[in-house]
């Protein structure tokens, strides 16, 4: 089993601070910054833009994912790329080309990720196993932070490990949504490899303890 790491979601921070919030999860010890870009149609909320991503980008030292909750994906990967993302996850259910999707996200410089709403099969992202990097298994309905973590969810996490195979061994697993100290053992030991969490991070008084919690 890998090292486990913990993505920081950027979504329950100050907004008027972001590039100061994403410092301040470096220094709590996340691995990764997790900027969740919401368009207002894939989902109700919009959030941010390529010029937030490459505030966010300029802060830290550490990679920063952006998981695009957008309906066209498309139009708006090159932009993140260029902001400095250092991958890009598209949601499976956002578009009809996945396979052109991640080829161009590579062909960009970055890591592609694909993100499955929790109603979706696994078996959408069988045929892009060895396109992908990253499978973010959603375990809340994508477009708000602070939900509650769907826990018959879970068991999806070891499904996709098994459906990507040899082809995937590669891949990593990042779960997504009500993630915290109370489900984190639970969600290692099915297999995810990175944790994101937004509110039990932002919602702690020691940041650091909530983040070496998660590990
Ligand atoms: C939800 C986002 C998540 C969100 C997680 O649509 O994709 O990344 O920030 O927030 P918590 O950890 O509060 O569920
Ligand atoms: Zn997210």
């Amino acid at each position: 089993m890998r090292k486990p790491e913990v993505s920081a979601s950027l979504l329950s921070c100050d907004k008027g601070r972001l590039a100061e919030e994403a410092a301040r999860l470096e220094g709590a010890g996340a691995d990764r910054i997790h900027l969740d870009v919401m368009d207002g149609v894939f989902v109700p909320e919009l959030t941010f833009g390529t010029g937030v991503a490459k505030a966010v980008k300029s802060s830290v030292s550490i990679p920063v994912e952006a998981h695009l909750m957008v309906s066209r994906p498309e139009g708006l990967i090159e932009g993140f790329v260029d902001a400095g993302c250092d991958s890009v996850t598209v949601h499976v259910e956002a578009t009809k080309h996945l396979d052109r999707l991640l080829q161009r996200i590579r062909e960009l410089g970055a890591s592609p990720g694909v993100a499955l709403n929790p109603s979706t099969p696994v078996e959408a992202v069988m045929w892009a196993a060895g396109l992908l990097d990253m499978v973010v298994v959603m375990t809340v309905n994508p477009g708000y932070g602070g939900q509650e973590h769907l826990d018959y969810v879970r068991p999806k996490i070891g499904a996709v490990r098994r459906l990507l195979g040899s082809a995937g061994e590669r891949v990593l697993i990042s779960v997504d949504g009500g993630v915290s100290a109370d489900n984190a053992a639970a969600l290692r030991a099915e297999g995810a490899d990175i944790l994101v969490a937004g509110s039990f991070i932002a919602r702690a008084a020691d940041p650091a303890s909530a983040v070496r919690s998660l590990r």
